[in-house]
């Protein structure tokens, strides 16, 4: 397929030039502290004790009925766990903590504006916000057990108040990431069924008040023509009292959640107790087709999962202070800024706006003033500190005792400024592999057990069982040599249950590749499909090469080729459109694409410029193309295929390889001139 061979001309070939990095080791200091430092852990979580492993894990919960069975697989691939259980997530990570720790700092708040000053919520604060946020959305939203709300909030308090509000009722929250576009939020009200939508009126980013409100206007507006009605929709002031966006509200259907909850002070809910295997929350992630995937995570198996990983890869303690600088928006923060660390009754830090605003010190100065201990980013926000301020953080009086590097592969150059100057040569680093689907890890090394290697996600993880197969389902061992499709064996807690209401197409897309029996209930015979390339070396530690399938990973994140190219469509001059990834130094790729006109359309900057805003508006900022290359027309198979290889190879400047065979072999040529020069 062309797409296969598009990803391999960006992040497999930096595999390629990757030698096998040596070991380091963590501190005595570090393993003394740690809260999983004994290697028989390994042991517990083998095959052989699958599935009764995870007790351990739920045992992390309080739960209103303890469940009766560990792993339910009639209805196999969906895997239901801990059944007979009775759980309350807002419950678990809110109420539970306030016997002892009501007075601890929950959530630091660190407001973008250098003039205002950090707040911060303790359990106690937090459990009166989510109760009165729960009342309002129960009373006046009219919501219930099971309803879906559409949350498109930014970074800041009210957007776990707000979750965890959903989660205390049973209501299944579904947030969409805040730098989408209207459209993308109209997407997922439609497909979730929601008839609330929550939103802020602004947020600060890179120094400037953004106007949030006017993406519901878009979205509601959207969502109407393809028949789904939103009902209200609730605005978080981004300060309270003042609307700070330009657009109107609209009468009857639009409210200040501030002016609202007054009417709801001093309310109490009582949890509800759900069933271990109903849904906590959707998350949309891009697939190979134009539409995004609603991930379905449970409440029971989903937070065990995030407990138990938060507490023994990320090592967080009651007094650690904890910053992952991911976006609620995507999964890491659902799982590594909210549930995991409030669970363990953690004090997590969300930080509204940009890393290096106002300049490359600025996350450094955050750390030092809340004496952060625990820091978790991603490559591509390490690349950009390190280019704008390779020496800023020694700088500042702050010692992290553990990192995190998630979401793409992360160079050993990069690893390494990370390990000595972010981490000033002390700090234990863990690349943690997983995705959206998976709820939380896959890969990483134990930190007091493993020690790192740069640019190696590390071992399975307890309970983890990875698989790496060939085209042909033949098993690649391992120090084979050879990349092949990084499969896990086994199920596990935290994996998705399904794609909200297309249950076929998670079967298809996760699971029916190396199915041995597709009419089997044996857990045995359902291997899942990670869409990742990996190698297995030697010492069992897997390096993730990147997708098989055509997703571009840009900064860390999902997007589909299809997703972008549909959008490109909607530009009425388009005939074609084709992305590929282009190497790019710090969001490690971006999307590149070309376009072919129809008939007498004219190429021109604005059209480029109107292409690259039509991306923008139906996606959101993080798809704007590098470029928009208008060509005459595309590379093609003698079937017409466009051949995105050619374009990927011509816009990385290598090698095109043998285009003889293509039907029009003189347009690479040509295209190559007007991209190279
Ligand atoms: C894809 C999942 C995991 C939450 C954030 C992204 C890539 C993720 C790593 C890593 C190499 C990684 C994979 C995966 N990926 N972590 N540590 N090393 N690649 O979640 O948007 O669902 O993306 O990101 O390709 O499949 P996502």
């Amino acid at each position: 397929m062309a797409e296969k061979e598009v990803i391999e001309t960006s992040e497999a070939q930096i595999a390629v030039h990757w030698k096998e990095e040596g070991y380091y080791y963590p501190s005595t200091d570090f393993i003394a502290q740690a809260n999983m430092s004994c290697e028989s852990v390994y042991d517990r979580f083998s095959l052989d004790n699958f599935p009764n492993c995870f007790k351990e894990y739920a045992d992390l919960l309080d739960w209103d009925e303890y469940w009766h069975t560990i792993l339910d697989t009639s209805d196999a691939p969906c895997w239901k766990w801990f059944v007979g259980g009775k759980i309350n997530a807002s419950y678990n990570c809110v109420d539970r903590h306030l016997a002892k720790n009501k007075n601890k700092t929950a959530i630091h708040y660190v407001p973008e504006p250098l003039d205002e000053k950090y707040e911060h919520i303790t359990y106690q604060e937090l459990y009166v916000r989510v109760n009165e946020m729960a009342a309002l959305l129960r009373d006046f939203g009219g919501l219930k057990a099971g309803d879906r709300v559409t949350l498109h909030l930014p970074m800041g308090p009210e957007l776990p108040i707000t979750m965890l509000a959903c989660a205390r009722l049973g209501v299944i929250h579904s947030q969409v990431f805040g730098g989408f576009s209207g459209k993308a939020a109209a997407d997922r009200v439609v497909d979730s069924g929601s008839n609330i939508l929550i939103t802020q009126d602004a947020y600060y980013r890179s120094g400037k008040l953004l106007d949030h409100k006017k993406k519901s206007d878009e979205a509601v507006a959207l969502a109407a023509k393809e028949g789904q009605k939103v009902d209200k929709v609730l605005v978080w002031q981004r300060y309270p009292g003042k609307y700070s966006a330009a657009t109107p509200m609209v009468d009857g259907r639009d409210y200040f959640v501030n002016d609202v909850l007054k009417d709801y002070y001093g309310k109490r809910i009582d949890p509800v107790p759900m069933n271990a295997e109903d849904p906590l929350f959707l998350m949309y992630t891009s697939g190979t087709t134009g539409k995004p995937k609603g991930c379905q995570h449970s409440i029971g198996g989903y937070l065990a999962y995030v407990a138990g990983t938060s507490k023994y890869v990320q090592d967080i303690h009651p007094e650690d202070v904890y910053w992952c600088m991911a976006d609620i928006g995507w999964i890491t923060g659902h799982s590594y800024i909210v549930y995991g660390p409030l669970a363990l009754c953690a004090s997590t830090v969300i930080y509204e706006g940009v890393p290096t605003y106002p300049d490359a010190g600025r996350s450094w100065r955050i750390a030092q003033d809340l004496d952060v201990n625990i820091f978790h980013t991603a490559p591509t926000a390490i690349r950009a500190l390190r280019k704008l301020g390779p020496d800023e953080p020694a700088k500042y009086d702050y010692q992290f005792k553990h990192m995190t590097t998630v979401g793409e592969p992360i160079e050993p150059e990069v690893w390494k400024w990370y390990h000595k100057e972010v981490g000033k040569g002390k700090a234990i680093i863990v690349d943690t592999w997983w995705q959206t689907e998976t709820g939380g890890f896959l890969c990483s090394t134990l930190p007091a057990i493993k020690p790192m290697k740069p640019g190696s996600a590390g071992p399975g993880m307890p309970g983890i069982h990875p698989i790496i197969y060939d085209d042909e389902g033949k098993e690649l061992p391992r120090g084979a040599g050879i990349a092949g499709n990084i499969c896990i064996q086994n199920p596990w807690p935290g994996a998705f249950q399904t794609i909200w209401g297309d249950r076929d197409r998670f079967v298809d897309t996760y699971y029916a590749r190396y199915c041995k029996d597709p009419n089997s209930k044996n857990w045995q015979d359902w291997p899942y499909l990670t869409g990742d390339a990996a190698v297995e070396a030697e010492d069992g530690y897997y390096r993730i090469l990147g997708r098989i399938d055509d997703v571009i990973n840009v900064s860390g994140h999902r997007l589909g080729t299809k997703e972008i190219e549909s959008a490109a469509l909607v530009a009425v001059e388009v005939a074609e459109a084709a992305v590929v990834p282009m190497k790019h130094e710090i969001k490690g790729v971006e999307p590149d694409l070309y376009v072919s006109l129809k008939p007498g359309y004219e190429a021109s900057d604005e059209l480029a410029k109107k292409i690259s805003g039509v991306i923008v508006e139906e996606i959101g900022a993080i798809a704007r193309p590098r470029n928009v290359w208008i060509v005459p027309d595309m590379p093609k198979t003698r079937s017409g295929k466009i051949m995105r290889r050619v374009l990927g190879a011509i816009s990385n400047k290598t090698n095109v390889g043998d285009v003889m065979t293509l039907a029009n072999p003189e347009i690479v040529t040509e295209v190559t001139k007007m991209v190279q020069g």
